[in-house]
């Protein structure tokens, strides 16, 4: 089992690889292999499945045998059934949107490290002092976005930040300019006209663009 310090060191080392996280909700089952090919195909290969649909569990699952070389977290993790759940099917990594001290102290006790959401002061003292060090801030943009990260930076030097909620190809480069900004999350690239049309092209071009602004 890592200690703290690893599970950081881990996520600190998925996350500024993967330099945009996509939030993914599945509507159907016919549509997580191609979706998540068309994200890889776009240069994105780590990927939050979250719970919001009921094909969360099963794409995470089917990505782990069928997709074996993406890095596949779950997210939208929001009580100790999900995060039981989403550790049985293979996640490699949690996101949740806030924390509470109950969801803490069990992902501390997770054999996978989790990346708690947070959105004041008090949410980072409170992962702060179990031990958490990465963040996603959620919902970023409502939440001060960058005017917020750069006052974090302050008090919490040593904390390093996913920014999703509002993220968008016009406030990107904002973000990514922010040393305590280790990648952004967002659901932009699947834009739901896209998904509906299945339109595969249009999720994987607009993968490409927004990688692109990193340089
Ligand atoms: C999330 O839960 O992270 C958000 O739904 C992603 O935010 P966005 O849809 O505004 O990109």
């Amino acid at each position: 089992m890592m200690n703290m310090h690893e599970k950081n060191a881990l996520l600190e080392s998925i996350c500024s690889k993967a330099r945009i996280l996509p939030v993914i909700t599945i509507p159907r089952e016919e549509d997580i292999l191609p979706m998540c090919d068309a994200l890889a195909a776009g240069g994105l290969r780590t990927l939050e499945i979250t719970l919001r649909t009921e094909h969360g569990l099963t794409a995470i699952r089917r990505l782990r045998k069928e997709r074996p070389d993406l890095c596949v977290g779950a997210g939208t993790v929001l009580d100790l059934k999900m995060l039981k759940a989403v550790e049985e099917a293979g996640a490699q990594f949690v996101v949740t949107p806030g924390c509470t001290t109950e969801m803490l102290q069990a992902g501390m006790n997770s054999a996978v490290p989790m990346l708690p959401g947070a959105s004041s002061a008090s949410d980072l003292m409170l992962g702060y002092g179990l031990g958490y060090r990465r963040f996603k801030l959620f919902p970023a943009e409502v939440s001060g976005g960058v005017a917020a990260l750069k006052a974090f930076s302050a008090p919490f030097g040593e904390l390093r930040f996913c920014p999703t909620g509002g993220v968008s190809p016009d406030n990107l480069k904002n973000y990514l300019a922010l040393p305590n900004v280790m990648c952004v999350g967002g659901s932009w690239m699947l834009d739901p006209k896209w998904i509906s049309a299945q339109d595969w092209e249009s999720v994987t071009q607009a993968c490409r663009k927004a990688l692109a602004a990193f340089g």
